[in-house]
């Protein structure tokens, strides 16, 4: 169902920000594959979160100023367009259906835009990631100076819209909650069928089949991001994706994968055994991680800034290296020199909604950000053992991350993906079917 008053309302709030002047903001172009085929359309993330216009070739232009309006350039109606690609809505059905006050055609816009900007002071747009976007906005700028002798005055500044928009998105309101939820809920039912799945023999890439059809099934047409199904020694690369791997009895599985909903992004990670049981070491190490998790999880609260949970998960994971006898020395000392990043080389989380690494500051005047409610975030300590001199051959080729997402409240957080097994009882009970 399509719920508009949220997109309105959000365009009338960036319009407050602004004050004065006009933001410009397109929708993503679409991507060619290869030959005439294209890649599935994915919408630009802050164009969609102000409009719910769900169609390439669209432009939002939104004129600050006392009385503000919201004007829409989209594909106009083709039937033979239409025969072949599918439904178009046509700038005057949009204009209803999407709360416009304005729509015109995007053929038009070249033609338009310049007098859009008469007179206005600022021009806002997502600056400097697409050079022939940036040209066409100066473009346009350019020909309103060009009409300087009629008495127009042009745009005197450029401005990116990224931090403004960027600190609205970061704030997630009860619409996209819920939705982020609902995502969380598919992705959860996704990596439990994984784990229910899971047998020695199985190739990575058919466990990755299991989570695309429970994402698919339940109504996400697309991973948030590429799905890490990493087997063995393939869980200590970090950005594992080729996902072609055999799975070996006694060998871990980390499974890094979250689905899209309704343009909103999860993003978990489980790591469980292929067989079904946790080995000595293998249960040693993970349990130093569960802990790591659950102490950056007990920091994001208000009032905590962006970089503790990150603390709180080094402090407990370097604890558990140096009584695994991965590294010797003190807690402070290990931190001191950064030794733990032979292990733990991340960070331990990201800002988490449209996109799976959202926007949004993390630091503000040079400070780290503080935590307030409303702002999401994945939680993923990991541990990852590459053979080495002096680490014992018992924990070599160990990689394992734990990631959920929260929600900053009032009091504390909200774990969106709490109801995914992580303990070690729950993932050996869930596998061995007791
Ligand atoms: N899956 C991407 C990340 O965890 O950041
Ligand atoms: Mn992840
Ligand atoms: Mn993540």
């Amino acid at each position: 169902m399509l719920t508009i008053a949220p997109h309105i309302a959000r365009r009338a709030r960036l319009a407050g920000l602004i004050g004065q002047g006009v933001a410009v903001v397109a929708t993503a172009p679409e991507q060619v594959r290869n030959a005439d085929n294209h890649f599935p359309f994915r919408y630009d993330s802050t164009f969609h979160y102000l409009t719910a216009f769900p169609e390439p070739e669209a432009v939002l232009v939104l004129m600050a100023g006392e009385s503000p309006r919201s004007i829409l350039f989209c594909r106009e109606k083709d039937m033979e367009r239409e025969i072949w690609d599918g439904f178009r809505h046509g700038p005057d059905a949009a204009k209803s259906l999407f709360g416009f006050d304005e729509a015109y055609p995007i053929a038009r816009l070249d033609e338009l835009m310049p007098s859009l900007l008469e007179n206005q002071p600022s021009l806002y747009s997502l600056l400097g990631d697409d050079v022939r976007w940036d040209a066409r906005l100066i473009g346009w700028v350019n020909t309103v100076r060009g009409r300087a002798r009629s008495g127009v005055s042009a745009p005197e500044q450029f401005a990116d819209l990224r931090r403004l928009v960027g600190n609205m998105r970061l704030f997630k309101d009860e619409h996209e909650l819920a939705l982020m939820r609902r995502a969380a809920e598919i992705s959860r039912d996704a990596h439990m069928r994984a784990m229910r799945t899971t047998r020695p023999g199985m190739f990575e890439y058919q466990i990755e089949a299991e989570l695309l059809h429970e994402f698919c099934r339940q109504g996400s047409r697309s991973p948030a991001y590429g799905s890490i199904v990493a087997g063995g020694a393939n869980a200590c690369v970090l950005h594992y994706g080729d996902n072609h791997a055999v799975l070996a009895d006694g060998d871990l599985l980390l499974i890094d994968a979250g689905c899209e909903y309704a343009g909103y992004a999860s993003d978990i990670t489980r790591t469980f055994p292929v067989n079904g049981r946790f080995s000595g070491p293998q249960r040693a190490a993970y349990e130093i991680v569960l802990a790591a998790q659950e102490a950056a999880i007990e920091a994001c609260r208000p009032g905590q800034h962006w970089n503790q949970p990150h603390d709180a998960a080094v402090r407990v994971l370097v604890q558990g290296m140096l009584d695994l006898k991965l590294l010797s020395g003190t807690v402070d000392g290990v931190i001191e020199s950064e030794a733990y990043r032979q292990f733990y080389m991340h960070r331990t989380g990201h800002w988490i909604g449209m996109d799976v690494h959202d926007v949004g500051d993390y630091k503000q005047s040079g400070a780290w950000r503080v935590f307030e409610p409303g702002m999401a975030l994945t939680v993923e300590p990991g541990l990852y053992i590459r053979p080495a001199d002096g680490v014992p051959e018992a924990y070599w080729n160990i990689g394992i991350r734990i990631e959920d997402d929260v929600v900053i409240t009032a009091q504390g957080c909200d774990n969106l993906t709490a109801a995914t097994p992580k303990r070690v009882d729950d993932i050996e009970a869930l596998m061995l079917g007791h």
